[in-house]
């Protein structure tokens, strides 16, 4: 049973400065709730029961978004829509551990924190800039794991200008989505096909020891990309193509059309 996930808070927003300066992209609203509750609601509803928040001491006010404030509520006990909504929020609260990433030293370095806390083979990797609308993606990705007893990724296929701002896949055999290379951010001429990696990911912790050796890669980062690249050498790795709506929360104006999409 998959119980834990991942959700990697630290990272420094610099597609979305300077707004992300004081108020971070995980806190924006979607609809009538943050980016971030949107993920947490997936992972609760795909049956996980504790979720590893991965921040920074620049981004504690995420913690304080989730923390009781007793005086608050006492300030909206006659609304009681609202005190709902906090009581809930708290309620959140007691699901997430939180974890310090020192320095924005990419994603794979942001898993690697985490590693202390998960329990089981298997954990869900979720990064907040990708909220899927319409369909359970997490679930989607914990039937295949059950299915292969492997490590799963969520794909999509991009546009063929856009395979530079992705993890990019090439198939062993594409008719079963087997994985079997992995390129962050290729250039057109490079990238093994024009399926993305879209941030959801279920791993097997076996990805850890290849993390710790990891060397730094593009942007100057350790990207998990890179990582699972090695992994592959001796596991099997699927991909899912998913059903829901892929909205990109990770661009301004990824994040206003998502926006608009949520309230419709
Ligand atoms: C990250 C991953 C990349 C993936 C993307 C999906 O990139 O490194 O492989 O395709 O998320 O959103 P980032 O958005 O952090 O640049």
């Amino acid at each position: 049973m998959i119980k834990q996930a991942v959700i990697p808070l630290a990272g420094l927003g610099t597609r979305m400065l300077p707004l992300t300066k004081a108020l971070p992209k995980e806190l924006w609203p979607l609809g009538n709730k943050s980016i971030l509750e949107y993920i947490l609601d997936e992972c609760f509803d795909a049956g996980i029961t504790e979720v590893i928040f991965v921040i920074s001491k620049n981004k504690e006010v995420i913690k304080k978004y989730f923390l009781r404030d007793k005086q608050l509520e006492k300030a909206v006990k006659n609304k009681s829509n609202i005190l709902k909504t906090l009581l809930n929020l708290d309620k959140v609260s007691k699901k997430i551990k939180f974890v310090y990433q020192d320095k924005p030293k990419g994603l794979g370095h942001a898993v690697l924190c985490a590693q202390k806390l998960l329990k089981s083979k298997y954990f869900l990797l979720l990064l907040p800039d990708d909220v899927i609308k319409g369909s359970n993606c997490s679930k989607e990705l914990i039937a295949i794991n059950k299915k292969k007893n492997s490590s799963v990724i969520a794909l999509r296929k991009v546009k063929k200008n856009d395979v530079k701002r992705y993890g990019i896949v090439g198939f062993a055999n594409k008719h079963k989505l087997k994985i079997n290379k992995m390129i962050e951010k290729p250039s057109i001429k490079l990238a093994p096909s024009k399926f993305a990696i879209i941030g959801r990911y279920l791993l097997n912790k076996s990805i850890f020891k290849l993390l710790k050796k990891q060397k730094t890669g593009k942007l100057g980062e350790i990207q998990i990309t890179d990582a699972i690249n090695n992994m592959i050498v001796d596991e099997n790795f699927y991909g899912c193509k998913f059903k829901g709506k892929y909205l990109d929360c990770g661009t301004t104006k990824g994040y206003i059309k998502s926006f608009i999409e949520m309230n419709k």
